[in-house]
């Protein structure tokens, strides 16, 4: 009798509790927000947007953001603030309201966010519009390098002082979606920057890709390791790109080895005397021997980074990152072994260097008037002839991949899309080069 009534008791409970969990459930996937505040002048543009029935995307989820919750409506956007680029105040509009752009000035964010605003201005991403261009004059105005064609899709993030949408998207602005490593893959995966490759099938990516649904994603990354022992599981147990490149949520993104992992300086002399070889080849030094003005334009505001100070500064930073989970000696033997995997690609392409520009020096091969005073392995797409071609593919692709392959911890892309092609390659231009000059005399 007893155990009947409490069995009842129990499946009555049970029942109450499906019944409300399927209430949450609905009501989260009906979830209604609370009216957005709306000004006088946004409910102009909402009511017309509205009424034409334009702009639906951006309504429906503005509606759902944290701007829309506080407040913050289209004017604040896209009416450029007084500070904002002449690119954009210039601009026209086909708005009927011809005070709108389209294109938001960071300056406008910079009212609220000016955290934000000044880091990301101290960071890489902030020039990589001025990278493009400044290429683009280095190489005489080649189709291929174009600002507006293939480049720009990616390095828009630095265009019109920059571009706050390339992370959280409009119009949700979400931080928890920047947060997620997908927010940056668009931009850095293929060819000579395989990030998200190197990084998913990394050990870290995988756990991601098992687990990362699952984590929770609305905390500050600067809350998720504050106390191991008090860690939930929905804490994310291995890092993503924000976890080492976002520290704090810092916009300002920087790494040691940064410009196409070189630097200027070096302490380690073999090394400095291979690199002297290396900035030859890419025309960064001049006749002289000075570094060449389009060295100087592609890193202008950013030439501090090829010395060993900025270098050891953002090394230490990326260890302390590391700490948080790993031990400091842990990580540092990780990077032992990765620096030492960037200098032994770096022997192997000097000897190719000169080897080629043994070429150029005996008149085999015809160097382009066009480019760099000495033979340039920055020239992308653009070669005469194919061992040229192949130095190029050495430098920008596979040392890429066994840079990445080794600092993101990935032994596939470390060894064999990296250093085993670095070994191929030299080979083979060893044996271009001894054909060629082999023709050159049978001429
Ligand atoms: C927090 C800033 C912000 C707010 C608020 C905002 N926008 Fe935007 N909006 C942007 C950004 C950034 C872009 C992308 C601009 C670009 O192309 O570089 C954009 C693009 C657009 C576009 C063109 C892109 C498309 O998908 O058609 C329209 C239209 C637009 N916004 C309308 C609105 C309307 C209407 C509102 C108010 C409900 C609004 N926006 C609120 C920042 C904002
Ligand atoms: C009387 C109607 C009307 C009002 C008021 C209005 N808009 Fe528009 N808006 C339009 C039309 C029409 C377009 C063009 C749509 C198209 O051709 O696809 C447009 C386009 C836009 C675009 C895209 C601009 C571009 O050049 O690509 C943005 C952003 C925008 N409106 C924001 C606003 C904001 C912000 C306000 C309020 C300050 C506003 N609109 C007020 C009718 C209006
Ligand atoms: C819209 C494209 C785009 C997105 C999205 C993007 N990036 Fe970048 N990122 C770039 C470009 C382009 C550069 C190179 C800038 C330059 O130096 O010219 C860069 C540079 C960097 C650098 C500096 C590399 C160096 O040489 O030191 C880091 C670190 C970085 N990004 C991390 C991230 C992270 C983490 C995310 C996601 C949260 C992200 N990026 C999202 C385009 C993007
Ligand atoms: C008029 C002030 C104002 C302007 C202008 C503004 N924001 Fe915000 N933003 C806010 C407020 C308020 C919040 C909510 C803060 C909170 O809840 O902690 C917010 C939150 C955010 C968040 C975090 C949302 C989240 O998921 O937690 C992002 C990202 C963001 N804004 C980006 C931008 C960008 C990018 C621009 C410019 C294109 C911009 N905001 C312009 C006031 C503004
Ligand atoms: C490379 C990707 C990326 C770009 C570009 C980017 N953000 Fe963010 N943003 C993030 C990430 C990741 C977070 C989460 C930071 C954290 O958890 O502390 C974030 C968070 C924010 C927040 C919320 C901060 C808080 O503590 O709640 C604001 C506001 C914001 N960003 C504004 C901007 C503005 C303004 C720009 C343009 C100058 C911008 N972001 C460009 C990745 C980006
Ligand atoms: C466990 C930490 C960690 C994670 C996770 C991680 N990275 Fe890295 N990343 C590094 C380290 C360490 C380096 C090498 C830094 C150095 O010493 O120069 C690096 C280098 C880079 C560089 C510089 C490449 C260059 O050309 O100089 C970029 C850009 C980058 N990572 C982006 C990303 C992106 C995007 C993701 C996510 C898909 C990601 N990283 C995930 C630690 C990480
Ligand atoms: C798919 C996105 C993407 C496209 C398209 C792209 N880039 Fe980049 N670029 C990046 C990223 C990400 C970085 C930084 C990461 C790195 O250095 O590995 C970068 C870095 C660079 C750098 C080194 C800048 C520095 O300061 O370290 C140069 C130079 C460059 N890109 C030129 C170009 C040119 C020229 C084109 C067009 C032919 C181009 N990029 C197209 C994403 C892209
Ligand atoms: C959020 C915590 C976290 C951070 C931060 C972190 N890791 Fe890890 N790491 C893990 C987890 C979890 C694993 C898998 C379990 C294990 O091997 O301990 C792992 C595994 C590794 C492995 C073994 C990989 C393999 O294939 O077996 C290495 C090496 C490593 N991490 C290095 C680093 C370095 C270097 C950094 C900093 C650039 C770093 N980790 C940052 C959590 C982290």
């Amino acid at each position: 009798m007893k155990s009947k009534f409490f069995g009842s008791i129990y499946i009555s409970i049970f029942a109450v509790c499906l019944f409300v969990s399927g209430c949450a459930e609905m009501a989260q996937h009906t979830k209604k927000v609370a009216a957005p505040k709306i000004s006088g002048k946004a409910k102009e543009c909402i009511e017309c947007h509205e009424k034409k029935k334009i702009s639906n995307i951006a309504l429906r989820d503005w509606q759902y953001s944290k701007h829309a919750e506080r407040g913050v409506t289209c004017v604040e956007c896209h009416i450029p603030d007084v500070d904002a680029s002449s690119s954009i105040k210039g601009g026209s509009t086909i708005c009927d309201n011809k005070d709108v752009r389209r294109a938001v000035s960071p300056k406008n964010c910079e009212v609220c966010h000016e955290d934000q605003v000044k880091q990301f201005a101290a960071g890489k991403h902030a020039g990589a519009w001025k990278t493009l261009q400044n290429l683009e004059a280095a190489q005489g105005g080649s189709a291929a390098f174009k600002v507006e064609n293939d480049c720009a899709g990616c390095h828009r993030i630095g265009s019109d002082e920059g571009k706050c949408d390339s992370c959280h998207t409009r119009h949700r602005f979400s931080a928890a979606e920047a947060r997620r490593p997908e927010a940056c893959r668009t931009c850095h995966m293929g060819g000579d920057h395989p990030q998200w490759e190197t990084y998913s099938s990394s050990k870290h990516g995988s756990i991601y890709s098992i687990e990362g649904d699952d984590w929770f994603w609305e905390n500050s990354i600067s809350e998720w390791y504050k106390e191991p022992l008090l860690e939930s599981p929905v804490v994310p147990r291995a890092p993503v790109c924000v976890t080492c490149h976002m520290s704090e949520g810092n916009h300002a993104v920087n790494t040691a080895w940064s410009f196409l992992g070189m630097r200027l300086s070096d302490d380690d002399p073999d090394w400095k005397k291979h690199r002297e070889i290396y900035f030859n080849g890419l025309g960064f030094f001049n006749e002289e021997g000075f570094v060449a003005d389009e060295l100087k334009a592609i890193i202008s505001g950013h030439e501090g980074e090829l010395s060993s100070e900025f270098w050891q500064a953002e090394r230490d930073k990326m260890i302390k990152v590391c700490s948080q989970c790993h031990t400091a000696g842990y990580s540092r033997d990780v990077f032992k072994k990765a620096d030492a995997a960037v200098k032994a690609c770096d022997e192997l392409i000097v000897k190719a260097i000169v080897i080629v520009e043994g070429l150029y020096k005996d008149g085999v091969i015809k160097k382009s008037a066009k480019f760099f005073p000495h033979k340039d392995i920055l020239k992308f797409n653009k070669f005469e002839n194919p061992i040229e071609e192949r130095l190029y593919k050495m430098f920008a692709d596979r040392r890429m991949k066994t840079y990445l392959g080794s600092f993101h911890i990935n032994p596939a892309y470390q060894h064999g899309y990296g250093w085993a092609e670095i070994k191929q390659d030299l080979s083979a231009i060893e044996a271009m080069a001894d054909s060629l000059r082999k023709e050159g005399s049978e001429k």
